[in-house]
């Protein structure tokens, strides 16, 4: 039910097939794959990348955000998101999160926009697509460009339109953790001849002879920008191709398993899912690490520790949390990463200039952690097995009476500053 990703004997032969030729370092395979990725989305451009991480470094320099400026970004997602503008001389901006989707609240965007803003980073988190149309509509107003990071939702709709297209530029990492898994890996997507050609001219220097038509590029093409190598790894773009060609049919298998272990708990006291609206043609695509809502207020106040604690009780794989909340971090607040004198966060904006983000200031992301769990993340849809799972949940829920003494002594369990080891522990 939850091994990840599928191997088939496809992929492994076409693995060895690299392998054997001794061909990991070349790049004829990942263009096989940026052209499938590329095609599967409608775009001119794919630039296959070592890691989701290097994609979005690769994409903010692409659109030309540096020294002193500034990204707006949620708080709640994993740190890679916006962490790669340091490394740029830029520096970020938090907005919340909607409670209900849990991606950048678009109330929350606009009155952090400065003359320093250069662009807006959606994250569509746990696979739920954030709201495009009206984070659209604010970049269009204030000539922001938008980043989208698609590390969680590979394959998902926004009212019918697959993520990663209603921006300027779109990553995805595609870690063996994510929902489209090849390994280690990055993809980067976009439609603009610029911003591709200063990804590749910032870590790509293996394709600057061939690729690079813009003149003012030209003359410094030879050495990669950023001093940077992106190149990925042939043996990821094996894997990757097989996957482009399953995925869409897995992702239907696991929104199969995730909607019906979802509608079984729709009556359930305390949780409710976190997914789309029904008829929305807004779906969740592989629905990475997904999530559901803790309401302890219908379960007589019961922790939502205790109620993880005996969920895993009886068998399901269940934590509380989600990332934590990134402003609230000391590398935004007080580290001085490249020995500037002052917190990296600060350091290239004006003197005076504090966009430092204190405890309260993001209601929504400080607290969001105890009111979501991680929920089971089935990759089949047997109805039986996730009978099983919901058992647990109703058990649980149906007895939260029982469970409200020592209800303090409830196992605390260490929230992190990212999902994978959840992940690791179904
Ligand atoms: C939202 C988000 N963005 C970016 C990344 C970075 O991708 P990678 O781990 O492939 O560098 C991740 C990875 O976990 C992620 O969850």
């Amino acid at each position: 039910m939850f091994t990840w990703p599928i191997v088939t004997k496809e992929m492994e032969d076409s693995v060895l097939e690299v392998l054997r030729a001794g061909k990991m370092s070349d790049i004829d395979v990942t263009q096989r794959f940026e052209e499938g990725f590329a095609r599967w989305h409608g775009v001119k451009y794919a630039l296959a990348h070592n890691n989701g991480t290097s994609a979005i470094h690769s994409a903010m320099f692409g659109l030309g955000i540096g020294y002193g400026d500034e990204v707006i970004c949620p708080s709640i997602t994993y740190w890679a998101s916006c962490l790669p503008v340091y490394s740029l001389g830029g520096t970020v901006v938090f907005a919340d999160i909607d409670p209900e989707t849990l991606c950048i609240d678009p109330d929350d965007i606009e009155h952090r926009i400065t003359e320093k803003t250069k662009a807006i980073i959606v994250v569509h988190y746990t696979g739920m697509p954030a709201d495009m149309d009206a984070i659209a509509e604010i970049a269009q107003r204030h000539r922001l460009k938008i980043i989208e990071d698609v590390s969680h939702a590979h394959g998902a709709l926004y009212k019918g339109k697959l993520v990663g297209t209603m921006s300027d530029v779109a990553c995805f990492s595609i870690m063996s953790g994510k929902s489209l898994a090849a390994g280690e890996g990055g993809m980067l997507i976009t439609n603009d001849r610029r911003i591709y050609e200063r990804a590749i001219i910032f870590g790509h220097y293996e394709r600057h002879s061939s690729a690079i038509q813009l003149e003012d590029l030209k003359a410094g093409a030879g050495l990669p920008w950023g001093g940077y190598k992106y190149r990925m790894h042939q043996l990821t773009s094996a894997v990757g191709v097989i996957q482009l060609r399953k995925y869409r049919e897995e992702m239907e298998e696991i929104d199969g398993a995730m909607n019906y272990f979802w509608d079984q708990l729709e009556e359930t006291r305390g949780i409710r899912a976190h997914r789309p609206s029904k008829g929305s043609r807004t779906t969740k695509g592989g629905w990475y690490s997904p999530l559901g809502f803790y309401r302890s207020e219908e379960l007589g106040g019961l922790s939502i520790d205790r109620f993880c604690e005996a969920v895993r009780a009886e068998g399901a794989p269940v934590s509380p949390g989600c990332n934590l909340p990134l402003h609230l971090h000391p590398v935004f607040n007080t580290t001085d990463i490249y020995g500037q004198g002052k917190p990296t966060r600060i350091a290239n904006l004006p003197p005076g200039v504090d966009i430092r983000q204190t405890p309260g200031s993001l209601p929504v992301s400080e607290s969001i952690g105890e009111k979501v769990f991680s929920v089971p993340w089935f990759k089949h849809r047997r109805s039986k097995v996730i009978d099983e799972y919901v058992a647990a949940f109703r058990k649980v829920s149906e007895n939260y009476k029982d469970l409200l003494p020592g209800d303090t002594k409830g196992e605390q369990v260490a929230r992190s500053w990212g999902l994978s080891s959840r992940l690791r522990r179904q």
